[in-house]
Formats: C-alpha cells, sequence, structure tokens
C-alpha cells in the first residue's frame, strides 16, 4: 500500500490544498494531511481546528485521514510508514523554501521522496494569509476556501460589527 504524507500548517486549510489533496489521492492508496504544528510558533486556528475545516473539506475523499504531529516530519513518516512526502508548488517564490525542505528530509532521512504538485491555474495566488488578510478585512472569501468551512473562517476572523453587515 503506498502512504503519502501531505503536511502543512493549513491556518486555515484553502482551496489550493484540497485541490493538491484531491489530486493525491487518485494517485496513491492512502493520503495522510498532516497538520505539522510548532508549540512554540503563533497560529490563527487550533490544531483541532484546523483538522476538524480538513475533515470537512476532504470527507468525500474514502482514502484520505488527517492526523497532526508537532515533531519532526520524518519521524512522522517512519511511524506511519510512508513512502513519500506530497506538497503543492504554486510560483518559483515557493521553490527555494520547498526545496530546502526537501533536501533536509532527505538528509535526515536517506531515500525519503517529496513530490511535487503543481498548483491549478486558478490557486496560483492562494495562500492560508491572503485568505486570512481577505477575510479580517471584510473580503469575499468564497471561492478561496471550500463553502463547507467558510463559516466558520469567518466566524473566527472577521470582526462582529462586518459579521453582521454581511
Ligand atoms: O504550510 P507550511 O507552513 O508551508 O508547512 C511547513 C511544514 C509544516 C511542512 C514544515 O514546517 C514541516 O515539515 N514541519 C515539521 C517539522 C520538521 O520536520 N522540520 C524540518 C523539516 S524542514
Amino acid at each position: 500500500m503506498k502512504t503519502v504524507v501531505c503536511p502543512g500548517s493549513f491556518d486555515p486549510v484553502t482551496n489550493g490544498h484540497v485541490d493538491i489533496i484531491q489530486r493525491a489521492s487518485g494517485l496513491f492508496d492512502r493520503v495522510i494531511v498532516l497538520v505539522a504544528y510548532n508549540a512554540a510558533k503563533q497560529s490563527h486556528f487550533t490544531v483541532e481546528e484546523r483538522m476538524a475545516m480538513l475533515r470537512k473539506a476532504t470527507g468525500r475523499l474514502p482514502n484520505v485521514e488527517v492526523d497532526c504531529d508537532a515533531g519532526l516530519l520524518v519521524d512522522y513518516l517512519q511511524r506511519v510508514d510512508a513512502h513519500a512526502i506530497v506538497k503543492g508548488l504554486r510560483a518559483v517564490s515557493d521553490f527555494e523554501y520547498e526545496f530546502q525542505m526537501a533536501l533536509t528530509n532527505r538528509k535526515l532521512l536517506p531515500g525519503c521522496d517529496t513530490i511535487f504538485f503543481t498548483t491549478s491555474g486558478e490557486n496560483m495566488y492562494l495562500s492560508s494569509s491572503i485568505v486570512r488578510q481577505v477575510c479580517s478585512l471584510g473580503g469575499d472569501i468564497s471561492g478561496f476556501v471550500p463553502d463547507c468551512v467558510r463559516g466558520e473562517i469567518v466566524a473566527k476572523l472577521r470582526p462582529q460589527q462586518e459579521q453582521e453587515r454581511g
């Protein structure tokens, strides 16, 4: 059974993440979406909130699971007997950071491969931080995040008076 791990902060999940997860689920037997968190690093959504949103957004994909971990990614990979890491690449600007992480993981765990999916064109500009910024300033995030989680993202990020205005 080919298992891959799709790690990230998912703070919050976007349509770009779901696109990559969905495409990976069509190619591999088991996809574990991993909320990789660092207790010392501030996040906007709790680990539980991020996992719950990911579960809702990927619920229709039977071979996708959601988990969390605060340790080294390569240790997690070994624990779940995963074959590779799956990540999305949006633009050249992502490349340097992703390349550094892929090489670090391969150094820590020889044989560990990172498979990059190029983002779908319509999601090129999307990131969790763009979603947070647009939402907190009252912008419309439909089309940026899965419909099933939009309400909770708005509820958390948008000031109360903005929510009342719609
Ligand atoms: O969504 P992000 O913030 O780009 O994801 C980064 C993430 C979570 C994949 C990365 O920080 C990570 O792998 N963290 C786990 C800790 C670890 O193994 N670090 C060393 C590998 S570079």
